[in-house]
């Protein structure tokens, strides 16, 4: 038996596409129909991703639900926070969540009453979340962020506050480190970013030599340490367009690979591994499938509803969020 995992390569799809599948076209018919903006997560699976009216970095995608003014419908495949984060920006609108079973470990390991038990008892403390928090999370933090604005949004913070920063203790610690700034780090992670195995990265790394590694950072500090970029997924994807290199090693969810090699032709992607698998893969972004895609869009559900006092809660620090990070 093998010590170690054999990788997964994927190439370009340098343009040569199939067609689309009856369902997919269904899917775009109703999404027509419906006056739907669909928009999708760079983990979600490649059939999803071809009907996307925008794929996308939770950043990206807060952003392009703001601004989804003349559609009536936001359809979001991602996962539940990420559909609230919708409604919060845009409450008008009707958003739909294909799987709203699709939950987050890491939004789950900050429970709200926990947070709100420890800031009662440390009120001094500046609270940024992470955007993959519940609703209720963010209504107690001072500031969002996202792992793609983390570090601008950590350096607005006034110097004189000590800042807690909930739930992810990885990119929590990775922006300290980037910013200098004296952050307590709430205790959370994300079960899939943990997985990832230095051993079968240094592996990958001898087996493509020169290959950059681009490391989420979500993952623990000794991966994050064999990075040549820690960035979001959507930086990935400016990297991996301006940079020379042939073959890159693409350490998260292993679905970011089907938007690099639609977008980026004539490059190897390799699967960042752990210490049993070619590739990892999060469950709750693959609860969204096509089928329940096509059925939500038909059956206008399942819906996010939110009570009002809490939206309008959430909002304030998500909304001061998309103030700081504009350039
Ligand atoms: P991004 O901020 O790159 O969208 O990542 C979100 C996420 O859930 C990572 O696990
Ligand atoms: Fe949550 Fe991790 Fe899945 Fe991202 S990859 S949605 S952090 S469980």
């Amino acid at each position: 038996m093998s010590d170690s995992v054999s990788l997964q390569v994927f190439e370009s799809a340098n343009g040569a596409l199939p067609p689309l599948s009856p369902l997919q076209e269904e899917v775009l018919r109703l999404k027509k129909e419906r006056n739907a903006v669909l928009l999708v997560h760079n983990y979600q699976s490649e059939e999803i991703q071809r009907v996307a009216d925008f794929v996308g970095d939770s950043l990206g995608l807060s952003y392009q639900a703001a601004a989804a003014k003349d559609a009536d419908v936001i359809v979001f495949c991602g996962v539940h926070f990420m559909a609230e984060t919708a409604k919060i920006v845009n409450p008008s609108k009707r958003v739909l969540l294909p799987a709203p079973e699709a939950g987050c470990s890491l939004a789950d390991s900050c429970p709200a009453e926990e947070l709100a038990a420890f800031k009662a008892a440390h009120p001094e403390l500046y609270v940024v979340a992470y955007i993959n928090c519940s609703a209720e999370v963010k209504a107690l933090a001072d500031v969002i962020c996202t792992s793609g604005n983390a570090k601008k949004i950590v350096e607005r913070v006034p110097a004189d506050k000590e800042i807690l920063f909930v739930p992810d203790q990885n990119l929590g610690a990775w922006v300290a480190g980037q910013t200098g700034r004296k952050i307590r780090l709430w205790p959370g992670s994300c079960y899939a970013h943990v997985l990832f195995s230095v051993r079968e990265i240094r592996k990958a790394k001898e087996a493509f030599p020169g290959a950059p590694v681009l490391v989420h950072p979500e993952c623990v500090e000794s991966v994050r340490a064999e990075a040549d970029l820690v960035c979001s997924t959507e930086k990935m994807v400016d990297f991996c367009k301006a940079s020379a290199a042939e073959t890159f090693i693409i350490v998260t969810e292993t679905n970011m690979i089907a938007r690099l090699r639609h977008e980026i032709p004539g490059k190897k992607f390799v699967a960042g591994p752990t210490a049993t698998c070619a590739c990892n893969e999060c469950r709750f972004m693959k609860m969204n499938t096509l089928e329940k895609l096509r059925d939500c869009l038909r059956d206008l559900a399942p819906e996010i509803v939110m009570d009002e006092t809490l939206r309008s809660r959430a909002a304030v620090p998500l909304l001061r969020m998309l103030e700081w990070s504009k350039a």
